[in-house]
């Protein structure tokens, strides 16, 4: 029973946090959806991909090859279930990337991936040399502690409805940024 789980173990959120896609993720994947044009026929990473949500709103929206970087092994089986369900071809990595000879694909997309120090001091400049190597670099955030105050330009801001359970607020201001090379 219930009950008895509760008593014996560790509390577990409802939250499905690795199936649940974050505002940053969600910012990112609205703004693909709404200008296809941007990734239609071009190679696309998506790094720290999570749920799959941007690499498959890129792949909806016409991208190709889209691949998806992820280590963890939830996450990389909610993108192959949820690329399944939604119809999509998604190339999945399971890498980190960052040390690996840099894959200069067209468009590099990045959701909510500046929420600690660690992560954002190695991914930012990373992805700003792939802009300086001519990809378009897209970073979709909601205000994270850690989101460079410079070199970004904001491409778009939307409300982006999300839970309590894992965020502050029911909603997020959540803006898509195109990331400078450094
Ligand atoms: C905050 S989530 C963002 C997920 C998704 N982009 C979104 O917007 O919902 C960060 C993701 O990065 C993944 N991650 C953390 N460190 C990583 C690494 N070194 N290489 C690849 N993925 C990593 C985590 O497993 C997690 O799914």
């Amino acid at each position: 029973m219930a009950g008895d789980r509760r008593n014996a173990g560790p509390q577990w959120s409802a939250a499905p946090f690795l199936g649940f896609c974050l505002a940053g993720g969600q910012a990112l994947a609205r703004y693909l959806l709404d200008r296809p044009a941007l990734v239609a026929g071009r190679a696309v990473l998506d790094l720290r991909s999570g749920s799959g949500l941007v690499a498959i709103a890129a792949a909806m929206a016409g991208a190709g090859p889209v691949t998806a970087a992820e280590i963890d092994p939830f996450a990389i089986a909610a993108i192959t279930a949820n690329a399944a369900l939604n119809g999509v071809e998604i190339a999945l990595v399971a890498d980190d990337l960052l040390d690996a000879p840099a894959p200069h694909p067209e468009v590099v997309t990045a959701g909510d991936v500046c929420y600690e120090a660690p992560m954002a001091e190695r991914l930012i400049p990373w992805l700003r040399a792939q802009a300086a190597a001519g990809a378009l670099v897209l970073l979709g955030d909601p205000g994270r502690a850690y989101l460079p105050k410079t070199g970004l330009v904001a491409c778009a801001t939307y409300p982006v409805s999300t839970s309590r359970e894992i965020e502050t607020g029911d909603v997020l201001e959540t803006s898509v940024w195109r990331v400078l090379p450094g």
